[in-house]
């Protein structure tokens, strides 16, 4: 039998923890065949409301979860994790400042960042969920210097699935023949969703998503501005955040990374910006990327039209706006 692996859930006790710890014992995240122990971190306020969901784990009887740590102490959740989703944060309130909110964030992810760089597992793998995401990241990724930047991590998966969904109901075709979308940048309406090296499987082979759309001006408008504002139409709809594919979606995320990226597919990920395709060295960007052994890479070579260019462009812009006052935060 294999080990189980340890994985670190924090703000557990909220809304996406609610619907993300299930499917990590029932295996959606690491397989059928890999036993799991939950790690489930969230603040003082919450932790009647934690001890409920370590409840409900047991009472699930999951065959796969041999065992559950629910704490608001961080040094015990960080202990010996393999993985980290990091969705604990503080949310915005109304009235409250980009800074405000900005500052507390902050200073939740450089604490975070020391106690996964001394207790957490060698080698451990984080994926950062909680808003501002990819900032967060950095934050973590700069607090925890030990800690590989290749290890760190944030989510755009949802966007990324946001726009094969899009791209299957426009074309009425299964979301599992279409492939190869991109999200560029920052999860923030800022971010760029590219269909144009996207394909579709069809009869008779793949295609071009673009080819078959045949409708530029959707693609360059209401398609990209669909997947950016569909967090906000989620919570328009629900009168709450998108915690069912906002979970799945980090399943997808840190299985593809473990498993590896099928033959010929990239997904989209928040990952430290070497300076590829000429995105500042020093941001968490989101990149198409494959994944092998472990390790992610970003894909290479891709042609990126005018249009694009000025749309990754700036969403680099704005984390880079983000990245200073969250050192501005600091000081
Ligand atoms: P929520 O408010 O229901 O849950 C957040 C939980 O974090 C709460 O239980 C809270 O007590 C806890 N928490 C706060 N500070 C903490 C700390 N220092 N340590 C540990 N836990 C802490 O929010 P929800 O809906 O679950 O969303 C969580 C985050 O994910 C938000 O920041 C949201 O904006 C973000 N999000 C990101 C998405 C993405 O695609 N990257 C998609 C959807 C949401």
């Amino acid at each position: 039998a294999r080990d189980p692996v340890r994985v670190l859930v924090t703000g557990a006790a909220g809304q996406i923890g609610y619907a993300l710890v299930p499917m990590i014992a029932r295996g959606v995240m690491l397989g059928p065949d890999q036993p799991v122990i939950l790690h489930m971190l969230d603040i003082p306020p919450a932790a009647e409301a934690l001890n409920g969901v370590k409840m409900e784990l047991v009472d699930a009887a999951f065959p796969l979860l041999k065992g559950v740590v629910a704490t608001t102490d961080v040094v015990e959740a960080c202990t010996g994790v393999n993985i980290a989703v990091m969705v604990g944060g503080f949310p915005r309130k109304e009235g409250m400042e980009r800074k405000d909110v900005m500052t507390k964030n902050v200073s939740i992810y450089k604490s975070q960042a020391s106690a996964l760089e001394k207790h957490a597992a060698a080698n451990c793998k984080v994926l950062v969920v909680a808003n501002p995401a990819n900032t967060n990241a950095l934050i973590l990724k700069e607090f925890a210097p030990s800690i590989p930047e290749k290890n760190i991590s944030c989510l755009t998966r949802l966007d990324h699935n946001r726009a094969l969904g899009q791209i299957s109901e426009r074309l009425s075709v299964q979301v599992s023949d279409v492939k190869n979308v991109i999200i560029w940048g920052n999860h923030s309406s800022s971010q760029y969703p590219d269909a144009n090296h996207a394909t579709v499987t069809t009869p008779a082979g793949d295609k071009p998503a673009r080819e078959l759309v045949a409708d530029d001006e959707w693609l360059k408008g209401d398609f990209i501005t669909t997947v950016q504002q569909r967090g906000a139409a989620i919570i328009k709809a629900r009168k709450l955040s998108s915690a069912l594919s906002a979970a799945s979606s980090a399943c997808d995320h840190i299985r593809d990374w473990v498993l590896g990226t099928p033959e010929g597919t990239w997904v989209s990920m928040g990952v430290y910006s070497d300076g590829s395709y000429n995105v500042p060295a020093g941001l968490i960007y989101s990149f198409p990327v494959t994944c092998k052994n472990g390790e992610w890479s970003i894909v290479q070579g891709l042609p990126i039209d005018e249009f694009s260019r000025k749309k990754m462009d700036a969403t680099a812009e704005e984390l880079a706006e983000e990245k200073a006052l969250a050192y501005s935060c600091l000081a």
